[in-house]
């Protein structure tokens, strides 16, 4: 359930009305909706058109990834490899019932030894494959116990700011976790379905908190207040890459057929670690909304002023800049979602969603399925929203879009369609 809403309506209702009247408004009313100009993934800052595929490879898609540094998710540090060591802490061949074998890997992002900074990968892999393996890698909000319960999982320290004193701290989750986030993950479909799962909980990379970047992977690197750092979103999305980084290495994964996931904020994540990293092969994100997959431009649901209010560690300190200027971005969904181009995407909404603004996501899909047909492959076929609950999944088609009837989740139905969509991409795929 969407929260911020609700607690900033009470909020609007309860203060003085001297503070609501600076808390806007929430639209939802499509008839509402000021007028706004759709950015052209295909005109480049020069106005020109782009018209082949060197014209996106070599001018626009460069000048889009630069916008999304400039003003929303600030740069990935040039230097942000790192010397990474794997530390295999755990196997199991016949985990989850005899279903599939567990890995739980810490990953060191310096050669400090054991107190390095690190996060720790929880890996499955059906364990009837044969040979090299397409796994789906997400990150997670609660812990890896939470995605399975499987009490093989070893619970690493979670972050929380417990009450009376809110103070930032480390705790060990508490064990009813286990296993609460089984109806997100969906592991065992995933599994029997003959694809592997990778996940981390995103803390290891930075707590989910304001003023929290001094427990970030940030701190690694040079600091910098420069108004295009990066944010939390830039070092969630850095830490699925180092997660690729090892993945690479492991003998029974195909690297060649990794797909990223996400839910929420954390498709945010994924949608942005694809647009940086081309080894992700396909992109399956759920609900990314507004400052992801959605059209912040059309003023409906979430608006910049409560990303920035709420979250203004996400983003770089620039993104601060376009609070009240919706209509004005220069970085929008369907430019982040046109970056992950020309490889399998779908992108899922869910009809009780307003806040991510569904439709804003489905027109987002139809706008960069133009790149898609620039580069040879189809996009979306149809720019009409589709029915809830009827997906648009062709065969043909490297873009694929549903809403689902529901709130905003990631449920059972999500993952049927996102399965059959990898079976359809990856099974093009040679093997490497
Ligand atoms: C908040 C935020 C959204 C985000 C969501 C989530 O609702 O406003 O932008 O996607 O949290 O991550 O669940």
């Amino acid at each position: 359930m969407r929260l911020l809403p609700v607690c900033a309506a009470l909020l609007a209702v309860l203060v003085a009305p001297a503070l609501a009247q600076h808390i806007p408004g929430y639209n939802y009313d499509e008839a509402k909706i000021p007028p706004y100009t759709l950015l052209d993934p295909l005109t480049a800052a020069d106005g020109k058109p782009v018209n082949t595929a060197a014209a996106w490879w070599q001018q626009r898609r460069p000048e889009i990834v630069h916008l999304f540094e400039e003003n929303v998710f600030g740069v990935t540090p040039a230097n942000a490899k790192v010397p990474l060591r794997a530390k295999l802490i755990e196997t199991d061949p016949h985990a989850l019932g005899g279903l599939a074998i567990r890995k739980q890997i810490d990953l060191y992002f310096t050669t400090k030894g054991a107190d390095g900074p690190k996060m720790r990968m929880l890996l499955y892999l059906p364990a009837r494959a044969k040979g090299r393996v397409p796994v789906v890698l997400g990150l997670n909000f609660g812990g890896n116990q939470t995605v399975v319960n499987d009490p093989g999982i070893q619970p690493t320290k979670i972050w929380v700011k417990p009450k009376p004193s809110l103070v930032l701290q480390q705790v060990a989750p508490d064990e009813k976790t286990r296993g609460s986030q089984t109806e997100e993950w969906q592991v065992e479909k995933v599994l029997s379905r003959g694809y592997g799962l990778a996940t981390i909980y995103y803390g290891d990379l930075e707590p989910d908190f304001k003023d929290a970047s001094q427990y970030s992977i940030r701190q690694l690197f040079a600091p910098s207040n420069a108004p295009d750092s990066w944010g939390a979103i830039g070092a969630w999305a850095w830490g699925l890459s180092r997660a690729i980084d090892y993945l690479e290495t492991d003998k029974q994964v195909d690297a060649k057929r990794i797909a990223v996931t996400g839910h929420s904020r954390l498709a945010k994540v994924a949608d942005w670690a694809a647009a940086q990293d081309p080894r992700i092969a396909a992109v399956l994100s759920t609900e990314s909304g507004k400052g992801g997959q959605s059209i912040q431009r059309r003023g409906l649901g979430e608006s910049v002023y409560h990303l920035q209010h709420s979250f203004p560690y996400w983003f770089c300190p620039n993104y601060a800049r376009w609070v009240g200027h919706d209509q004005e971005i220069p970085a929008d969904g369907n430019l982040l979602l046109s970056l992950i181009a020309p490889r399998p995407l779908y992108v899922a909404s869910a009809v009780g969603d307003e806040w991510s603004d569904p439709k804003g996501e489905f027109l987002s899909s139809v706008s960069a399925s133009r790149v898609y047909q620039l580069l040879g492959r189809h996009g979306l076929p149809t720019d009409t929203m589709p029915p809830v609950d009827q997906p648009i999944n062709s065969p043909a088609a490297n873009v694929a879009y549903h809403v689902r009837s529901g709130i905003h989740d990631v449920t059972a139905f999500d993952w049927d369609q996102y399965l059959n969509f990898l079976d359809i991409h990856f099974r093009r795929l040679t093997r490497p």
